[in-house]
């Protein structure tokens, strides 16, 4: 099917009809929704990994994301009626369709220069199996300009842009929420290489988005939303994180004066913490830091500050253990939270890494509790499993897991060794803390 000599009413029968193809390449905590949602509305879909048991397990019918709600019905759903499937082949998978998402990591080294060796690997398997009409779409975010570089390797294929389209719409969401935002929480946005392709796009997403698209005036403009959406994120975390520390030093409670500030409409300060983790809002500053000619002080000031937050959990957690007069050496600290975001199994630039690792300078005892992780993992990083609260001198609060937002303080307060909380997402009542004979001590509230 030449996807770019059809109109709009022949792309939506063809979508319906599962006469359109659609692979998607990354069958990770983004692509594999994407794709689930795409078999849903009746498209032919085949996702693509390299990772054999999460392949075995798609086609089985399993849900390899737990977290996210909805998508094990969809899996189920859509693979029984021969909807969708997974494969490592990518090359096969590339030659049988008409449309074919990048969905794979876009990460950055230590240097924040942007890893693109899984994008570039399937932008090679692309080129094998492109035909006339065809469509790439890149959805992984990308520094801008990126996905017209890999322009030259489709073009491997024989075929010139413009016998093939080339766009940009990037994921807008994340784990926990990646059906309704895929299914339009947001618009999606749309940047193609030529008319024809913008409108097949858009057409295509229309079909799953109840908010539509919005259509960029380029690839490099629709990639840059996704980042400055990142960015805009990091630097206004990072405002937060600094006046947190301002509040720190004049003795006012930071969420107290954020609360009330922000009831005016131009204010929206955000919630200062432990540190930004993940693998996007960390990242995408370095596509602009790295990619700018400027100095961007704002971002990289931002991006310095957020990172040295677990540092200043640790400063938090031991001016804690002073007040109590424990040697940091003896204490027994529990830390609540290794992933980088409550109930999400995922521990890239996790803050309580980092944390976790500097407090072992100070003392030997950390304990780590986090209900979506187990053993493996806290060893993994250097620190004990310690499911309760017993004999605990100090629990420091790193991630926001619902379980945590509901802690008992007096339950957890009768078994500990010491009452000593150290919040660093501010989701503990500070009065109630107080009440139940706590030392509370958190980012900004200290
Ligand atoms: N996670 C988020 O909240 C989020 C939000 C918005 C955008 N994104 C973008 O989506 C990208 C993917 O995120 P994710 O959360 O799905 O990542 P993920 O780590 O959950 O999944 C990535 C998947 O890609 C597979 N993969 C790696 N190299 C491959 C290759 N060469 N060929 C085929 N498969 C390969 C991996 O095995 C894995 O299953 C991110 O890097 C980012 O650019 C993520």
């Amino acid at each position: 099917m030449n996807l770019l000599s059809l109109n709009p009413e022949e792309i939506k029968t063809g979508v319906k009809n599962t006469q359109l193809t659609i692979t998607v390449f990354g069958m990770g905590k983004m692509g594999l929704p994407l794709a689930a949602v795409f078999a849903d509305a009746g498209a032919r879909v085949i996702g693509v990994d390299i990772d054999k048991e999460r392949v075995k397990k798609i086609n089985e019918g399993k849900n390899p994301v737990p977290e996210e709600p909805g998508l094990a019905e969809l899996i189920e759903r859509n693979v029984s009626a021969g909807r969708l499937r997974a494969t490592t082949d990518g090359l096969q998978a590339a030659k049988e369709a008409e449309v074919m998402i990048i969905l794979v990591p876009t990460m950055i080294d230590e240097h924040g220069n942007v890893k693109l060796g899984p994008v570039l690997d399937v932008a090679e398997k692309i080129a094998q199996g492109l035909e006339p009409g065809n469509i790439v779409i890149t959805e992984a975010t990308m520094p801008p300009g990126t996905t017209e570089s890999l322009i030259p390797i489709f073009e491997k294929s024989g075929l010139k842009l413009g016998e093939f389209g080339v766009a940009h719409c990037p994921e807008r969401t994340m784990t926990g929420t990646a059906i309704r935002d895929i299914r339009g929480q947001y618009p999606k946005i749309v940047g193609a290489s030529d008319e024809r392709t913008l409108q097949a796009v858009s057409v295509i997403y229309e079909m799953i988005n109840s908010k539509g698209v919005i259509k960029m005036s380029s690839i490099k403009a629709a990639e840059a939303v996704k980042v400055f959406e990142g960015v805009y994120r990091d630097v206004n975390i990072g405002l937060a994180n600094e006046l947190a520390l301002f509040c720190e030093e004049q003795n006012l409670d930071a969420l107290e004066v954020f609360n009330a500030a922000n009831t005016q409409p131009y204010c929206h300060i955000h919630r200062p913490g432990s540190g930004v983790g993940g693998h996007c809002i960390p990242v995408y500053p370095w596509f602009v830091m790295n990619l700018s000619r400027r100095e961007t002080r704002i971002i990289r000031a931002a991006r310095v500050l957020n990172d040295e937050m677990p540092g200043h959990m640790v400063e938090l957690t031991l001016k804690a253990l002073n007040m109590a007069g424990i040697a940091a050496k003896n204490a027994n600290i529990l830390v609540l939270g290794l992933t980088f975001r409550g109930d999400v199994y995922e521990f890239r630039k996790s803050p309580s890494i980092p944390f976790i690792a500097r407090m072992k300078e100070w003392c030997e005892n950390v304990y780590v509790y986090d209900p979506v992780c187990g053993e493996s993992d806290a060893k993994r990083y250097g620190a004990k499993w310690w499911a309760g609260y017993e004999d605990m001198n100090v629990v420091v609060i790193m991630n926001d897991a619902r379980e945590f937002k509901a802690l008992n303080l007096k339950e957890i307060g009768a078994k500990m060794r010491n009452k000593i909380i150290v919040d660093g997402r501010g989701i503990i009542n500070k009065d109630e803390a107080k009440r139940e004979g706590f030392i509370y001590m958190g980012v900004g509230r200290t």
